[in-house]
């Protein structure tokens, strides 16, 4: 017998470049793309994980939109149903940072009250492997997180690491 799948809806923000489409391609396909393009419009893609303790099955369909303002037609319909949300900046990028307390406004301006948000600091591969390149501390983005109710991770969609741990962590606190 067919065992009974949830589906959650999961929306990943961020500023253009952070690396949004990559993480999802990371999580969804175990894939990565050192050329990626922009994203336009709207796209999603799905993974059928197991989530512990029960192993209970959920599809995760992840929405990945564009950062560029210009290219975002969106929002209300792009929160709609959402529970969980991956709100990402690159670590090498303090100005992705700084812009974080928008997407936190616009989450609590769209989103339902009680969506889950992870703050995930991508590119930590790059902030590991090349000095100076490092622009946001990780003690600072955790304080800030905290401060927040976000779950916070640093990750790498390149090495693939705390990818599977971000998405997991936020689809086991969904449910
Ligand atoms: P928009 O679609 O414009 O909103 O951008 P995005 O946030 O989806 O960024 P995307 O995934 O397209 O990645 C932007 C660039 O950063 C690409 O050249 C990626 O290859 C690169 N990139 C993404 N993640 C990482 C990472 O973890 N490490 C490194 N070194 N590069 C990354």
């Amino acid at each position: 017998m067919m065992e009974e799948e949830y589906v959650f809806k999961v929306v990943v923000i961020g500023d253009s470049g952070v690396g949004k489409t990559q993480l999802l391609g990371r999580f969804t396909r175990d894939e990565f793309h050192l050329d990626s393009k922009s994203t336009i419009g709207i796209e999603f893609q799905t993974r059928t994980v197991a989530i512990a303790p029960s192993r209970r099955r959920v599809k995760a369909q992840i929405w990945d939109t564009a950062g560029q303002e210009r290219y975002r037609a969106v929002t209300s319909a792009y929160y709609r149903g959402a529970l969980g949300a991956m709100l990402v900046y690159d670590v090498t990028r303090r100005a992705t940072f700084q812009h974080v307390p928008r997407w936190v406004a616009e989450l609590r301006a769209h989103a339902d009250k009680s969506i889950v948000v992870v703050l995930v600091g991508n590119k930590a591969d790059l902030a590991a492997s090349v000095p100076g390149r490092r622009e946001v501390g990780v003690e600072e983005a955790r304080d800030f997180a905290e401060e927040q109710g976000l779950f916070f991770f640093e990750a790498s969609a390149l090495s693939g690491d705390n990818v599977e741990e971000a998405f997991m962590g936020l689809l086991g606190e969904i449910y």
